[in-house]
């Protein structure tokens, strides 16, 4: 097989990874696209610009794109400054907060993000538009920073079910790229780590658009985390040898019932560690849980376009004429998942129940 090596892989950047930083008039966002080969940022100072960032992916992950939301509403509230009346100020604001929540349909953490801002924005009625901007602004930075420590909790409560010298698989990307910084899942990797650096990550490619090869790897190479390259299909076969003791995953959105929407592919490996008998968690926030429906099955899931399938690096991979179904995200059922792990602790089945309790 001819490899060729004219795309260079950019391993180390200085500092922490900030995916997203408020720059006072606009956003910076890393362009998660471009990554590994590229490592560049994009100026947002719209909230069209922020809608298309993030139906574009270039920022992505349940609560980075929740973050970069609420963002999107104070450009829109910036941009909006002059407004003469209140309620011309309110209502435009109302739209562009829908339109940000219509990019993505998964997460949840997006519609969270908007309606926190949008809550905020009806308290402050009787202020002036310039007061309630300098308030949406304030939020936004607070909803930054609570994510990164709210992702360090979540990193301290899984290190308790990480056994020592664990073999880890993970799934997509849901670490400091998918959040404000630190992660959930790769959060509860990092500060394994940090507690016992003989462990190792099987980190899974991630298909169709590889967030586990391009992000997942980037990041723990960043940190000289061990970590192995597999593909999606090769669960079972690691499992069947013993070379994975736990899982831990993201989440996108997680059901009153504990039914947990990831990235495609996520299901899968739920059935392949249930079959050996492996820990399966699931690391997210609480802005991550949907008490409002049941079910996973109320969860709407993303259809995404064919080319992420038909084409590998913008090459035709398969006959075009082929019919493809590409969803993003599937749905592990609450049965699958041994533990849920949140900024407040493990939930543990009944997770109806134990849901029930910290809301
Ligand atoms: O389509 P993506 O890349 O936005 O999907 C991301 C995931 O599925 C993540 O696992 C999930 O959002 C959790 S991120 C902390």
């Amino acid at each position: 097989m001819t490899i060729t090596k004219k795309r260079r892989v950019k391993v180390k950047v200085k500092g922490n990874i900030k995916a997203i930083e408020w720059c006072g008039s606009y956003v910076k966002l890393i362009d998660q696209t471009k990554l590994p080969y590229e490592y560049t940022t994009v100026k947002i100072d719209s909230y069209d610009k922020m809608g298309m960032a993030i139906k574009d992916m270039l920022v992505r992950g349940a609560p980075a794109i929740g973050v970069s939301a609420a963002f999107g509403v104070v450009l829109g509230a910036m941009s909006l400054a002059d407004e003469q009346s209140w309620d011309d100020f309110y209502f435009k604001l109302l739209k562009i907060g829908n339109y940000l929540k219509s990019t993505r349909p998964t997460a949840v953490n997006l519609k969270w993000a908007v309606d926190i801002q949008m809550k905020l924005l009806e308290s402050y009625k009787d202020k002036t538009i310039k007061q309630a901007v300098e308030a949406l602004e304030e939020n936004a930075i607070k909803i930054l920073n609570d994510d990164i420590s709210i992702n360090k909790n979540i990193g301290d409560n899984g290190v308790t079910v990480m056994p020592k010298s664990a073999k880890i698989l993970t799934h997509c990307n849901a670490g400091s790229l998918a959040t404000a910084g630190y992660g959930t899942a790769l959060g509860v990797v990092r500060s394994a780590f940090t507690n016992d650096p003989t462990i190792q990550v099987y980190a899974n490619e991630t298909r169709p658009r590889q967030q586990g090869a391009r992000l997942t790897v980037w990041e723990c190479v960043q940190e000289n985390i061990p970590v192995t390259l597999v593909t999606d299909g090769m669960c079972g076969y690691l499992m069947s040898k013993s070379m994975i003791d736990v899982v831990v995953v993201g989440a996108d959105r997680i059901a009153a019932n504990g039914d947990a929407a990831n990235k495609i592919g996520t299901f899968t490996v739920a059935i392949a560690a249930k079959a050996f008998d492996i820990p399966f968690y699931v690391a997210a926030p609480l802005s991550t849980i949907d008490t409002s429906i049941e079910s996973g099955e109320e969860i709407p899931i993303e259809e995404r376009c064919k080319e992420e399938i038909t084409h590998i690096n913008g090459k035709l991979v398969c006959p075009d004429c082929v019919n493809v179904f590409n969803p993003g995200f599937d749905v592990t059922p609450a049965d699958y998942i041994t533990g849920i792990i949140t900024e407040v602790g493990i939930l543990k089945p009944d997770y109806k129940k134990s849901i029930k309790d910290v809301f």
